[in-house]
Order: structure tokens, then sequence, then C-alpha cells
């Protein structure tokens, strides 16, 4: 639950980053998804996972990206392709605000399962009281 900054190669013909599993992020890059052609100002990802982590970029225009581990919600404004949000497992997500051709890059930890979601705010405060998450203190990170 972090910003991270990636590395930046500055260069007359443009700028070049990049990342790398277990550099700049914590984890293992099993699977990379992206979102495109969303209406400006529409709204996705409410939910958490209980075991995916996820690196989220902006490569182009801007949006935000709300997490919340059950105590704390913070919003990370993402508008730039050098820098991303770290989300751990067990943390609430949300992204909204999206602008008009805004693209989102997201890595993440695990391949694809519909059953590491989940996708009700309730029952992901239960999930947490019944110690679901075994890493809380992470989450608390800044
Ligand atoms: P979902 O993660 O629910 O998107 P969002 O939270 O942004 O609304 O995924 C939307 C749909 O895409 C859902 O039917 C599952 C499918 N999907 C995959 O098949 N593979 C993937 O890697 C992802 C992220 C989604």
């Amino acid at each position: 639950m972090k910003l991270i900054d990636l590395p930046k190669i500055l260069d007359q013909r443009g700028n070049l980053s990049f990342v790398e599993e277990f550099s700049q992020i914590p984890f293992e890059i099993e699977r990379v998804y992206w979102i495109y052609d969303v209406p400006g100002g529409e709204r996705r990802g409410g939910h958490a996972y209980r075991e995916n982590q996820e690196f989220i970029i902006s490569l182009s225009g801007s949006f935000d990206v709300v997490l919340d581990n059950g105590k704390e919600r913070k919003v990370f404004s993402l508008n730039r392709s050098y820098y991303g949000v770290y989300v751990p497992k067990g943390v609430w997500r949300e992204m909204n605000n999206f602008s008009t051709n805004s693209l989102a890059l997201i890595l993440s930890s695990t391949p694809y399962s519909n059953a590491d979601y989940i996708y009700n705010y309730e029952e992901f405060l239960d999930y947490l009281a019944s110690g679901g998450h075994s890493e809380p203190d992470k989450a608390m990170q800044a």
C-alpha cells in the first residue's frame, strides 16, 4: 500500500522506465493485464484479493487507486508512467476518476482466479476480523 518510484532513463529520444520482479516490486510476476477504452469518469475494481498482490501503473492518462485496509483509506493519483502503487494481498481496492484514453497496466502475482476475489466490502471486513489476512501490518505500511 505504497507508491513505488521506478527507474527513469532520460534520453532526448524519449524516456524509458522498467519494472523487474523482486527488485522494484516484492513479488514474482505471474500475470499482466491492462485496462483501456474506459469512459471518462468511470470506476472499476471494488474488491479485495485473498492472495493476489498487484502493482498498478498509469501508462497513459490518469486515474485514482483507492486502497483500504479496513482501518484506513488512501487515495493514490496516478498520472505518470514512472511510478506505480503496490497493492498487498488483503486490501480493498477501487479504481476511479479515469480520464478519457487512460491506460492502466497491472502486474499480478497470481494467475487469474475468481475464487481469490472478495467482492463485498462487509465480507472483506469479516475476512480481516476472522484473521484470514496473514499480513495486516504489511498492509498498514505507508
Ligand atoms: P475484474 O477483475 O472483475 O475487473 P474490475 O475489477 O476492473 O471490474 O475483471 C473483469 C472481468 O474480466 C471478469 O469477468 C474476469 C475477467 N478477467 C480475466 O478473465 N482475467 C484477468 O486476468 C482479469 C483481471 C479479469
